[in-house]
């Protein structure tokens, strides 16, 4: 039984975090249930605060590299390494439906390099992705595919 509707992310600039409260005033205009946000920046980094979610949620996570051109060189994640302890912490990704990416699109084949690792290496699909804070369409499409995965009773396969 689905008691909310928990979009966890991590936004260091701002951008996700703008995107992530559009979001859940548009999931809040389409159901009833509860909209909980997660920002793990806000956990402690020694991972004392981290828990073991027993609730489904969705994952949004921006793209930071050091530097490359995601081809030969550049996968290497920076800045945002706490969303994926988090996932990792107490096998937590085995509650998450899948991730969405956000990035910039003058990375090129960096474009949201670093959900699509998290999803090969957790078994997660990657959900959607967009770009900077995203735009009204991007919140409708993401916004009703969150609906619908929330809606119809679901499992993961990796529970
Ligand atoms: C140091 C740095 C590295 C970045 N690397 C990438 C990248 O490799 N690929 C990409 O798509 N976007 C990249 N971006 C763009 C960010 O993903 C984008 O600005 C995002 O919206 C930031 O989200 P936030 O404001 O929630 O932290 C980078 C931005 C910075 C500042």
């Amino acid at each position: 039984m689905v008691k909310s509707i928990n979009l966890i992310y991590i936004s260091l600039s701002g951008n996700t975090e703008s995107f992530v409260k559009r979001l859940k005033a548009y999931l809040e205009g389409k159901t009833d249930l509860p909209v909980k946000l997660l920002n793990v920046k806000d956990l402690v980094k020694d991972q004392a605060d981290y828990f073991a979610m027993s609730d489904y949620f969705v994952a949004f996570l921006p793209t930071y590299l050091e530097g490359g051109n995601g081809l030969d060189s550049g996968d290497v994640e920076i800045l945002t390494t706490p969303l994926r302890d988090f996932l990792a912490f107490s096998d937590n990704y085995r509650y998450c439906y899948g991730i969405v990416g956000s990035g910039n699109k003058n990375f090129n084949n960096q474009y949201c390099l670093t959900a699509k690792q998290y999803a090969k290496q957790f078994g997660f699909p990657m959900l959607d992705d967009f770009e900077l804070r995203g735009l009204l369409d991007d919140v409708e499409r993401i916004g009703d595919k969150v609906l619908s995965l929330f809606k119809e009773p679901h499992t993961v396969s990796n529970v």
